[in-house]
Formats: structure tokens, C-alpha cells, sequence
């Protein structure tokens, strides 16, 4: 990858990896409501809200954060198998995915049956518990995977240790340890580089897809508003 394609994969990767966490802990608040509220009808509202927002965003963003993770490694010096941090990432992360996938199902039926209004307000409170556990968890393991991201702890595998002495025997790769040295070092100049072509690119995008979302989303308000009151 050139430094300008991978700081725009690295930017695309900490959006949706970090925007994850942002969407789990709405989820959360949701779960809890649905749990927990004196109010019946904010009960039933919250879990299709928690079926929307788990559909929606937080599945599309840890496929996109897994993907732009290994897109992040295999592109990079960091490699995949090389250091143990990218590996932990890695397990974490798949993990995470396949516990929110497998809990989908139950997502899905407590919001129908709370649509339909076929459940009591303890069997809701019933099928919200596990959500909410599994979304405290989530978070919790979510955060390690940021912390393990910036800290970059333990160092190289074996298969690393193997890769790198190979590397100094082949003088022309070595290069890519300067590159992954200078994107690191805080000194250098030539790492921060200005906006380039593809992030300038790359923000107007996020900012018209922003637009178009808060202008969807006003639109639904203003049509619930006339047609629910
Ligand atoms: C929730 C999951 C994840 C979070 C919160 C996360 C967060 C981050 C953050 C904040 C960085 C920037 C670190 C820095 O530049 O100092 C980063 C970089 C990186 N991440 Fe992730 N990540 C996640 C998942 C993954 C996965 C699944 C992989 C690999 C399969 C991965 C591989 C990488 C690599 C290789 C970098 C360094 C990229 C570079 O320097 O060009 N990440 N991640």
C-alpha cells in the first residue's frame, strides 16, 4: 500500500471500528430501557429501536471494521500473524462478531413480539436481560481491542521473529521497516503529510452521506409527527 492509500484505510478502519463501540453503547441504553422502564410503552418501543440499530449499524460496522482490519494487516508490514497484538485483534474481534450474529435471532424475535404486543412486560424484560449482558460485554472486549490497537503490546510471533530475520537478508524490504518506523515517529514531517487527494475524497463523501442521513431521518420525524398526533 502507499502511505496516502493506507492513512485512508487507517481512517476508514478507526471510523468504523471506534463508531462499533458508539453504536453498542446506544444499543445499550436502549437494552436497559427495555429492561428496566416503569413506562410500558417505552418498553416496547425500545426493542424494535434495538432491532433497528443492531441491524442496521452495529452488523455493518463490525463487518467493516474485521474487513478493514485485515485489509489494515495484510497491506501493511503489521501483517497478520506477525505481532500479537494484530492477532489478538483479530480472535477479539471475530469473537465479538459471531456472539452478535448468533444473538440476532433473539434481537429480532423480541422486537416482533413487542410490535406485536404478544409478549408481558416480563417476558420482554426476559429476553432483554441477555441483551443487555452481551452488549456490556461487548463493549468491555471492544475497548481492549482499542487499547490493544494504540498500546500495541508483546512484540513479534515467532512466525514475526522468522519474517524479520528474513527481511535482513533482503536489503530492498527492509524499507518497508523504515516506512512503518516513520509512520510512527512523531517527528516526522513527511508522515502527516496534509490532506491528501483520497481523504479530501473521502471526507466530502462522509459529509454528503451525513447530510443525506440527517435529512432522511428529518423527513421521518416530520412524517411520524403528522401522521401519529
Ligand atoms: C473493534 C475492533 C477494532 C478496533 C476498535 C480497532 C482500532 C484500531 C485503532 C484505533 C487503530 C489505530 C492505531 C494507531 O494508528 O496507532 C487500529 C489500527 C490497526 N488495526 Fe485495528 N481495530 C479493530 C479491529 C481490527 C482487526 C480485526 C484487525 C486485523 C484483523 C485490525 C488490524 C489493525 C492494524 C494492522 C492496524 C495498524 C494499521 C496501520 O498502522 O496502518 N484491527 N485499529
Amino acid at each position: 500500500m502507499t502511505p496516502g492509500l493506507r492513512k485512508l484505510v487507517l481512517t476508514a478502519h478507526i471510523t468504523f471500528s471506534v463508531g462499533w463501540i458508539g453504536a453498542v453503547a446506544a444499543f445499550l441504553v436502549l437494552a436497559i430501557a427495555g429492561v428496566s422502564s416503569q413506562n410500558p410503552q417505552m418498553m416496547r418501543a425500545a426493542y424494535p429501536a434495538m432491532e433497528l440499530t443492531a441491524r442496521f449499524v452495529i452488523v455493518p460496522l463490525a463487518f467493516a471494521s474485521l474487513l478493514s482490519g485485515l485489509v489494515q494487516s495484510l497491506g501493511t508490514p503489521w501483517g497478520l500473524f506477525r505481532h500479537y497484538w494484530v492477532l489478538a485483534k483479530l480472535l477479539l474481534t471475530t469473537f465479538a462478531t459471531i456472539v452478535l450474529l448468533k444473538k440476532m435471532p433473539l434481537i429480532g424475535y423480541a422486537a416482533r413480539r413487542a410490535t406485536e404486543r404478544l409478549l408481558s412486560s416480563a417476558d420482554l424484560r426476559a429476553a432483554g436481560i441477555p441483551l443487555v449482558v452481551h452488549a456490556a460485554g461487548g463493549i468491555l472486549v471492544l475497548l481492549v481491542v482499542t487499547i490493544l490497537s494504540v498500546y500495541k503490546p508483546w512484540g513479534l510471533t515467532r512466525y514475526g521473529q522468522r519474517k524479520q530475520e528474513e527481511r535482513q537478508f533482503q536489503p530492498p524490504r527492509s524499507a518497508q521497516i523504515v516506512e512503518v518506523n516513520a509512520m510512527f515517529d512523531p517527528d516526522n514531517k513527511t508522515a502527516g503529510g496534509g490532506l491528501s487527494r483520497g481523504l479530501k475524497i473521502f471526507l466530502a463523501a462522509g459529509i454528503g452521506v451525513f447530510l443525506v442521513v440527517v435529512h432522511v431521518s428529518m423527513h421521518l420525524t416530520s412524517h411520524s409527527f403528522h401522521h401519529g398526533h
